[in-house]
């Protein structure tokens, strides 16, 4: 049976945490085993020595006067961290409380080694900081990224509307290019009439007039008009209609309508038209591609829970299942040898989803794909 006192002393010698006690003065009067272990000082070594021994400096020993030493010779009780050097000079740090001894004026210190968390939270600091540069590493690459996409749809809506230009211009310039020769036939063999002149020169000038109406008509179409407009989806589907028609007629490509929306949308027509431009020359590309007997898109509009849809469907045979999940992912593309930047469904989706908070879908049906566009009203 231990007494009070024995038991006592081997808590202050077998305890894991490191205990000394200094006088008023702050010269050492006790240590225990743990507290030289943690500091690599012998018993001796620290007995009876200037508390002074275990602060990182002079400076700092002298602040911890006004910090914490006097506070808990006032009868306060004291629990902070602390940073103290080992007798081989390297830091470490502590969680340190004090209690005054009764009468004595003297303190109890208590010190436990919490270098390993405190390393932790350093670590976690740093992984913190590493991790908020690399976000925002990536979020630069995912802009340029963006900016790129963005860079590549307008080289491919150029392209688009220049082989599309050139489509329509191939007719009137063939027709003026035979009216001229014509014309200069008739000089080489002297039979110039002049009211046939007239009206072949006349012509010539319809010609011309239609040449620059289509520019026009391209221009306006491709314009990055930022605007919302009042407009209904049946407007917007015929101005497309409008551009396209000479090139799905060549291609023997008939298109059904089915209009049944008539709905007054307020949204951005342009961008809404160049959807329907892209889900056309895919169902196009599908259609001459496949050589489809009778080559058919269908387009409806209608009105559904608010909302103004119009559908695009052809009959080319549908998506393959194994594709149809990333045909809306940025530079998706089967049209290898066509050239197919693989932007224009990616495009469209970003359009219709961001700009017009609508949705765009995709499904296969009997005959081939049906892309589905919902605009709220
Ligand atoms: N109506 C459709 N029928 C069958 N497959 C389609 C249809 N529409 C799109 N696809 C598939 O989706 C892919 C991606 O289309 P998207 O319009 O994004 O790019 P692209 O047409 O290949 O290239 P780009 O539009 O730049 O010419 C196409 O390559 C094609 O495989
Ligand atoms: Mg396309």
């Amino acid at each position: 049976m231990l007494k009070k006192v024995e038991w006592f002393e081997q808590l202050f010698n077998n305890s894991g945490v490191g205990i000394f006690i200094v006088d008023r003065n702050r010269k050492i009067l006790e240590v225990n085993d743990a507290l030289c272990k943690m500091f690599g000082y012998s018993y001796d070594e620290l007995i009876p020595q200037s508390a002074e021994y275990l602060h990182v400096s002079k400076e700092r020993f002298d602040n911890f006067a006004n910090i914490a030493f006097d506070k808990v010779l006032n009868n306060e009780s004291l629990n902070l961290e602390y940073e103290f050097k080992r007798k081989d000079g390297s830091h470490f740090w502590v969680r340190i409380a004090g209690d005054s001894i009764e009468s004595n004026h003297e303190v109890l210190w208590t010190v436990t080694d919490i270098t390993q968390r405190v390393e932790v939270e350093k670590e976690i600091k740093y992984l913190n900081s590493r991790l908020n540069l690399e976000i925002k590493e990536q979020l630069t690459v995912l802009r340029e990224k963006d900016r790129q996409l963005q860079y590549q749809a307008r080289l491919a809506k150029m392209g688009e509307m220049l082989s599309m230009i050139a489509h329509q211009w191939r007719q009137p310039l063939t027709a003026i290019s035979a009216t001229t020769s014509y014309m200069f036939g008739k000089l080489v063999v002297d039979e110039f009439n002049r009211d046939e002149f007239i009206d072949e020169l006349q012509h010539i000038e319809d010609y011309s007039k239609h040449l620059s109406k289509t520019i026009d008509d391209f221009r306006n179409f491709f314009k990055p008009n930022k605007q919302k407009e009042y407009t209904t989806l049946e407007t917007i589907i015929n101005t497309t209609l409008d551009i396209v028609t000479p090139i799905l007629s060549n291609n023997n490509i008939s298109v059904k309508l089915d209009y049944r929306c008539n709905e007054t949308i307020h949204s951005y027509a342009n961008e809404i038209g160049q959807v329907v431009l892209n889900l056309i020359k895919n169902a196009e590309d599908v259609l001459v591609e496949k050589k489809i007997q009778t080559p058919t898109i269908t387009i409806k509009t209608y009105k559904s829970n608010n909302s103004a849809i119009f559908e695009i469907s052809d009959n080319g045979g549908g998506i393959s299942n194994k594709i149809i999940d990333k045909i809306f992912d940025p530079y998706f593309t089967t049209k290898i040898t066509q050239d197919g930047t693989g932007v224009g469904l990616c495009m469209s989706k970003t359009i219709i989803e961001h700009n017009c908070k609508g949705s765009l879908n995709v499904k296969n049906e009997d005959e081939g794909a049906l892309f589905l566009v919902t605009i709220p009203l």
